[in-house]
């Protein structure tokens, strides 16, 4: 089964800014999915109709089999979501932010208070259950919400740019914790415009431009296919430019190389080829982000 089934789906605002195209998309249960695009692009939006924000002007949406038009509550009920933006009180107790959520859901609250339990060590912070949410540090905040949307376990967890603004660290813990949950089944959709996000954790993802889906691979699939990497060689040597292009180099300067790589296993190589040749290597970095140079490729056609 299919966590969710877009068919044709439209979304005009008021005032005529036409947010979403006529969008097809799957994602298979289990499935962790990035939907990938600029600001603008209409991923919000996407993820708003999802979970009953948004209206849609045109379209089918199932969540789980649930048509939204016909059992919106139980499609709802499926869903887990955290949204962009903190929206949680701030003046309230953290476990109180999450088992006051479960009530939403129709579940009593002494039940709420025992998986809460659970949830929050998950998360982290059950040292905090008894902070004041405003004390919590942004990483901490960012964890609370995903708390509150694990809450009513649902099968599918459904993130608006999770890490937008969350300091390095933080973002590697975030996947980690991520990765975790759908290896116990959940399925995750994220929304992200960090590129690297997307290879390192997702399996499927969607690039959405202009309210359309441009592109729709696996993305082991799609790192395959991938524009060489260009690395960046510093040399304690001057080097001469018949011995650049010898190495396939292009020179920058005289102590400077860019070379293109196109497999991993060729860095090796090249490292050795011009340490044998008698350089000292200081320094050696990639030019530019793989992914990256893909995504301006596809969103810019
Ligand atoms: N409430 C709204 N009213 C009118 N236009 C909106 C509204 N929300 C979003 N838009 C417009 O719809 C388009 C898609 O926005 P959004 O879904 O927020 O994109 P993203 O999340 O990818 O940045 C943008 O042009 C945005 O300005
Ligand atoms: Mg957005």
């Amino acid at each position: 089964m299919n966590a969710i089934e877009i068919k044709n789906l439209v979304k005009t605002y008021k005032g005529g800014v036409k947010a979403l195209k006529g969008v097809d998309l799957c994602v298979a249960q289990g499935d962790f999915f990035a939907l990938l695009g600029a600001n603008g692009a209409g991923k919000t939006t996407l993820i708003g109709i999802l979970t009953g924000l948004v209206n849609k002007t045109g379209g089918q949406v199932k969540i789980f089999g649930n048509d939204i038009d016909v059992d919106f509550e139980g499609a709802k009920k499926s869903i887990g979501v955290v949204p962009q933006e903190f929206n949680f009180h701030m003046f309230e107790r953290v476990q109180d932010i999450v088992v006051n959520q479960a009530g939403y859901f129709g579940i009593d609250d002494s039940i709420a208070v025992r998986d809460s339990e659970g949830i929050l060590k998950r998360v982290g912070l059950w040292e905090k259950r008894r902070a004041i949410a405003r004390t919590l540090s942004g990483g901490m905040k960012r964890r609370l919400m995903i708390a509150r949307g694990l809450i009513h376990h649902p099968r599918m967890l459904i993130l608006d740019e999770p890490t937008a603004g969350v300091d390095v660290e933080l973002r590697h813990g975030m996947w980690e914790y991520l990765r975790h949950i759908n290896a116990q089944g959940t399925t995750i959709l994220l929304t992200t415009h960090y590129l690297e996000e997307v290879e390192q954790m997702c399996r499927n993802c969607a690039i959405i431009k202009e309210g359309e889906i441009v592109l729709l691979d696996n993305v082991r699939h799609l790192l395959t296919r991938m524009p060489q990497d260009t690395y960046r060689v510093t040399l304690k040597e001057r080097i001469s430019l018949e011995k650049a292009q010898a190495f396939n180099a292009v020179k920058v300067d005289d102590h400077t190389l860019d070379i293109e790589i196109k497999k991993r296993e060729e860095l090796n190589e090249v490292i050795l080829r011009l340490a044998q040749s008698g350089f000292v290597i200081t320094d050696f970095h990639p030019k530019g982000n793989r992914l990256e140079k893909l995504f301006l490729e596809i969103v810019s056609k």
